[in-house]
């Protein structure tokens, strides 16, 4: 299982992702692509030894070369770990079913447009909530709106700010992306196997 990382920021989601399957022998991450050339996410692939690739915002909204890059390294799957530009058309075309994304708060709510990283965490306190957490879902044509794979919720204290909230729900990505991605395609590996028998 190929997968490529799509990221636009620090990249921490990728790096522990990166890790978790350090020496696994059917999960292959070929590639990191950003939509911002300074992301710190570069330096943690290159210390990690995996490819990364940025395109400017037209190039990835028209989807072909991002396509050309996925389709020369035999991408089966695509990530999204913290990317911010919405997935164009013929991606999702391309990968039907096979593209996730991780959200930082309980969708559907504080999903949607503008609501990404700490924006989220913002509304989050400012609407006052006594929970949070993380959502993996599918990617379709709109944000945040594919089905829903995994959920995974914190308690917030009265006196949490933006970053506390942020620090909680990190943490629980750190623990549940890795495996959530595992369980929802190490079944194929059985499938593969049997195939070639
Ligand atoms: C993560 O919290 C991820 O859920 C969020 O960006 C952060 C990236 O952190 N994604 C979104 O907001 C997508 N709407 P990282 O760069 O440290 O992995």
């Amino acid at each position: 299982m190929r997968i490529a990382l799509f990221a636009s920021g620090s990249g921490s989601n990728v790096e522990n992702i990166l890790r978790y399957f350090e020496n696994d022998d059917f999960f292959v991450f070929p590639l990191v692509v950003s939509n911002k050339v300074d992301a710190y996410v570069h330096q943690r692939a290159k210390s990690l030894h995996v490819l990364s690739f940025s395109f400017s915002r037209e190039d990835f909204l028209s989807g072909e070369p991002v396509l050309e890059l996925l389709r020369s390294y035999e991408i089966d799957a695509v990530v999204l770990a913290g990317f911010l530009l919405k997935i164009p058309p013929l991606l999702i075309k391309a990968f039907p079913g096979r593209i996730i994304n991780i959200h930082p708060a309980l969708l559907p709510k504080f999903g949607g447009r503008g609501m990404y990283g700490d924006r989220v965490h913002r509304a989050v306190v400012e609407a006052g909530e006594t929970e949070s957490g993380i959502s993996i879902h599918y990617v379709n044509e709109n944000y945040d709106e594919g089905n829903i794979i995994f959920q995974a919720s914190c308690s917030l204290a009265e006196k949490d700010t933006p970053e506390d909230v942020a620090t909680k729900v990190q943490r629980l990505e750190h623990e549940h992306f890795p495996k959530v991605i595992e369980s929802l395609w190490r079944p194929l590996a059985a499938a593969s196997t049997r195939e070639r028998e």
